[in-house]
């Protein structure tokens, strides 16, 4: 059976109502560097869910105000390289978070075809190790796709940043742009790898928040202090009463934490 990849997710789109309407400035525009970024430019909205209809009802309501949003394990197991094509469709970014961990191989033809797919960035374990992390930088050399290293899983209690910051200076060593890494280690990353090594990181929570299987959890304001260039949020936008008014909240404590 053949899947048409662009027409199903473009329907969605347009059959969510309202979904491409006022509002949405040039978001794919974006620059490239954190340090032209606002707030809007450093929020990734985690689509976790289990129908591309679910996540595409999601971004058109997000769409006017964010510009990245991630694709993860459920979704895309769920219904493949559409989950990509519809984020794409409303003019915004993709970060695919797939974080491959396989022979040296199969991860560069994977990241082959991620970068076929458009996605501006996507990860890799680190731990897949040297050959496998210089094999997914190769596939993605040359192309506007960011390739980040998972290391320690923020659903991980850490001894304090010492494996991480080694985890980061592998990845950095092997070509990869940056790490996820939970905030806690973020000064210590951009330390020991540069400022221009992208930190990026999940595990957001706003104070009473639940942390739900997450560990190493920390606010936006305390990432964006400690020199986070992304911040990954789900549930606390995703599961919210008004996922409008969460992501308002969000940005507006990200602006703040950039002006100090
Ligand atoms: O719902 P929550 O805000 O905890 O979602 C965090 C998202 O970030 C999830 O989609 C999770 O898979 C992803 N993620 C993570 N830790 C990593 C990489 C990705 O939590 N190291």
């Amino acid at each position: 059976m053949t899947i048409d990849t662009h027409r199903v997710p473009i329907r969605l789109a347009r059959d969510a109502g309202s979904l491409m309407a006022s509002g949405r400035s040039e978001a794919n525009a974006l620059s490239e560097q954190s340090e032209s970024k606002g707030a809007r430019e450093r929020l990734i909205v985690a689509l976790d869910f289990p129908t591309l209809a679910d996540a595409t009802e999601m971004v058109g309501e997000l769409v006017s105000l964010v510009s990245w949003f991630k694709v993860g394990s459920e979704l895309f197991t769920s219904c493949g390289p559409d989950a990509v094509a519809m984020v794409r469709a409303f003019g915004v970014r993709v970060f695919l978070d797939l974080k491959y961990h396989d022979i040296p191989t199969t991860v560069g033809r994977a990241v082959t075809s991620a970068v076929r797919l458009g996605v501006s960035m996507l990860n890799v374990h680190v731990a897949a190790g040297p050959d496998a992390l210089r094999e997914a930088a190769a596939a993605a050399a040359g192309t506007d796709t960011r390739v980040l290293g998972v290391t320690v899983l923020t659903s991980h209690e850490t001894d304090g940043p010492r494996a991480v910051v080694e985890a980061a200076r592998l990845a950095r060593a092997c070509g990869l742009h940056g790490v996820i890494a939970s905030a806690r280690e973020a000064i210590a990353i951009k330390e020991a790898c540069g400022s221009e090594f992208l930190v990026v990181t999940p595990a957001i929570r706003p104070p009473s928040a639940p942390g739900f299987d997450q560990r190493r959890i920390v606010s936006a304001a305390e990432a964006i202090a400690a020199g986070s260039d992304y911040l990954v949020v789900g549930r606390p936008i995703t599961s919210a009463p008004r996922p409008r008014e969460a992501v308002e909240m969000l940005l507006d404590e990200i602006e703040a934490a950039l002006r100090n």
